[in-house]
């Protein structure tokens, strides 16, 4: 009788299950490290945790096969160097689990054209170009059905990705109430402050793999001597005050910012310390190179065999595969398909 209750207890109180996804497009830098992937490090001991590295959503834009599968790999391996254990969460590469695009249909075919029509990323990126892939447009519904597949209750996104959780929460919300509940209607999770790397030559702009300039992204396999190098050129001010104010001085406060982020002590008290701009830059160098020394070793490690990262890939989709295909079965069940 008492296991009963326990165990009855136990799946009440099912820890709640979080899914990410992140494209393996161009090399990972210490932005994508300080604002997500530690995050997501941390939340595997927490929570349920799926993370899927979405080559489907990386053809969605001008791409080349070799460097596509290039990029799956060097994605996987930097994940799990950076802390992400497989035997915790479960990693997947979104296209070897087939029921994502077979979801993305009946989403697509629930959400409308005004919705998609109205996302900021496509009027951004499709500026009403005629040769834009049609992917493009309906990538959100791809992304819908990669965290609806698996009931996801916790989404970690950054702002960009807000508008595209909502429209997420809409359909889900619709289908459920026009076909009968099938999905959990997810959360976005708020990362927490402090994580905002912005690029090091243009201090107000965010640190992204899209920037012109590399010198201003510090790359997580950077060698130490780059990364002093990319730090001691990083953009500051003529006023030699070392002062968290990110409208009026946002080189420095990016570099508190970042220091902050690798230390974990708040931006302000660190300006506290520093008179001089060369001392920050000093202290913030070799923050960032101990926090990158056990990921590029752990890199180095694993790249010497290939055969351990597609096992785990694969140990992870059919993980990922046993969920998602449950869901698409009760989704085209209620959608009205008959049953083969
Ligand atoms: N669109 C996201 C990005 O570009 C990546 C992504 C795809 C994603 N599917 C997801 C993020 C599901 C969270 C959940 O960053």
């Amino acid at each position: 009788m008492r296991t009963v209750v326990a165990k009855l207890l136990l799946t009440s109180m099912a820890v709640p299950r979080v899914l990410s996804g992140i494209q393996p497009s161009g090399e990972l830098h210490i932005g994508n490290y300080l604002g997500a992937i530690r995050n997501w490090v941390r939340d595997q001991y927490e929570h349920d945790a799926f993370y899927t590295i979405v080559d489907l959503h990386a053809i969605t834009v001008e791409h080349s096969p070799k460097e596509l599968r290039r990029s799956t790999v060097e994605l996987a391996t930097t994940l799990i160097a950076a802390g992400l254990d497989p035997k915790i969460c479960t990693i997947f590469v979104q296209s070897h689990v087939s029921a994502h695009t077979e979801l993305s249909w009946l989403l697509e075919c629930t959400a409308t054209f005004g919705e998609l029509s109205r996302m900021t990323q496509f009027k951004d990126k499709g500026k009403n170009d005629e040769s834009v892939r049609a992917g493009l447009f309906t990538y959100p519904a791809l992304m819908a059905a990669d965290i609806l597949a698996y009931q996801a209750d916790l989404v970690p996104v950054g702002e960009d990705q807000r508008q595209h959780l909502e429209l997420t929460r809409d359909i889900a919300i619709r289908f459920n109430t026009k076909y009968g509940t099938t999905f959990t209607v997810p959360k976005a999770t708020i990362p927490p402050v402090g994580a905002r790397v912005m690029d090091l030559m243009n201090p107000t702009k965010k640190m992204s793999k899209s920037a012109q300039a590399q010198s201003g992204i510090i790359y997580l396999l950077d060698s130490h001597d780059n990364i002093a190098k990319k730090i001691s050129r990083a953009v500051t001010d003529t006023d030699n005050q070392v002062k968290y104010d990110p409208p009026s001085k946002p080189g420095v406060s990016n570099l508190l910012e970042i220091l902050s982020a690798c230390i974990g002590e708040d931006p302000e008290t660190i300006a506290s310390r520093y008179s001089r701009y060369g001392d920050l830059k000093k202290e913030t160098t070799e923050a960032i190179i101990s926090v990158l020394k056990p990921l590029q070793q752990n890199y180095f490690e694993l790249s010497k065999d290939p055969g351990q990262i597609a096992e785990i890939l694969e140990i992870g989709a059919n993980k990922a595969r046993v969920i998602a295909n449950q869901t698409v079965s009760l989704a085209k069940e209620n959608i009205g398909f008959l049953a083969p």
